[in-house]
């Protein structure tokens, strides 16, 4: 688990990447191996996310010189752990995790709110990536709810993704660009539906699979914020970080994870109950839940 917050070292950190450290001394500095076992112990159903992210992470890291910021985009359809998986890496590569300095998290809604003010945003958010690059370059920058940023925006970040050596006069490449979005869910979702129907295992769904599917949709959508977007087209992003839909099991997890954590006792009659309590898709199968496990806390008071 996460109990290495006592070695974690001062409260407030020379800026560099805040390894942990992890509860077995021999793992050394590496987060690696301790990132990856919570992932595999509480991330479900998504086997796409746990390899996409411990390549990403682990390439970078053991990097001590990458030759561009490592950028990362995560899509899916709303409760299927996006939130759950930037924040979990969050902590394990920042101390504090996202409330550390050196994490900046931007939502549309709260951060750009007006199309008529996209230009003075353009300006404000260009120079914010470039303050906070100089301050620190092992910053991470997380754009949330991507298909609500206006497009045309998020081109501005351009320069601090590519592969150049400096820009404005800072080294930017040991960033972290974390992009989320519910754009090309639903392409995954029929994806994996269609590989369902074909009586394929969900374990076998590869990357190649999803991924032209959902650069597709994302560049095209005129409702997502890399419509036509220079980072798409430049193939910017290195890692495309795909959450499939889940399923009643996996829901019927997130029942009992959340029972555990709220202290409750695991009876299978609620576990069941909460998980049926769902809605699921298509109509007629009733596969994959609607709101993956967004609702389960919420749901679990109205079951006992
Ligand atoms: N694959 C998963 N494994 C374990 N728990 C999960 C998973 N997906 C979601 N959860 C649980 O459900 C909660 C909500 O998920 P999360 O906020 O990560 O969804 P999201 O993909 O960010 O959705 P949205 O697109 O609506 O923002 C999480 O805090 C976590 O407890
Ligand atoms: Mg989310």
């Amino acid at each position: 688990g996460r109990t290495a917050g006592s070695q974690a070292g001062p409260a407030v950190l020379s800026c560099r990447v805040a390894f942990r450290g992890c509860s077995s001394p021999s793992a050394g500095p590496c987060i690696c191996p301790c990132l990856e076992f919570d992932l595999a112990t509480n991330l479900v159903g998504q086997p796409l996310v746990r390899q996409q992210v411990m390549k990403g992470v682990r390439e970078f890291l053991e990097n001590p010189n990458p030759v561009k910021p490592l950028v990362m985009s995560f899509h899916g359809s709303t409760g299927t752990g996006k939130t759950y998986v930037s924040s979990m890496l969050i902590r394990y590569l920042f101390q504090r995790g996202l409330q550390s300095p050196y994490v900046h998290h931007f939502s549309p809604i709260v951060h750009f709110p007006h199309a008529e003010q996209i230009e003075q945003y353009k300006e404000s958010l260009k120079h914010w990536i470039q303050g906070n690059l100089t301050n620190c370059g092992r910053s991470a920058f997380l754009f949330d709810e991507m298909d609500k940023m206006h497009p045309g925006l998020i081109d501005v970040i351009i320069p601090f993704l590519g592969p150049s050596w400096v820009v404005y006069g800072t080294n930017y490449r040991k960033a972290i660009f974390i992009f989320i979005s519910n754009a090309g869910g639903e392409q995954i979702n029929n994806v994996t539906l269609a590989l369902w129907r074909a009586r394929k295992d969900r374990e076998e769904i590869s990357l190649q699979d999803l991924e032209p599917a959902i650069s597709k949709a994302v560049f095209e959508n005129p409702q997502s914020g890399f419509w036509k977007s220079g980072i798409i087209n430049e193939h910017l992003i290195d890692f495309v970080v795909p959450f499939l839909p889940l399923k009643h099991h996996h829901v019927k997890q997130c029942v009992v994870s959340e029972l555990v954590q709220q202290g409750l006792e695991v009876r299978p009659g609620v576990v069941q109950e909460v998980a049926d309590s769902i809605p699921y898709f298509p109509e007629e199968e009733k596969l994959f839940s609607s709101t993956g496990c967004k609702t389960v806390a919420s749901r679990i008071s109205f079951f006992f």
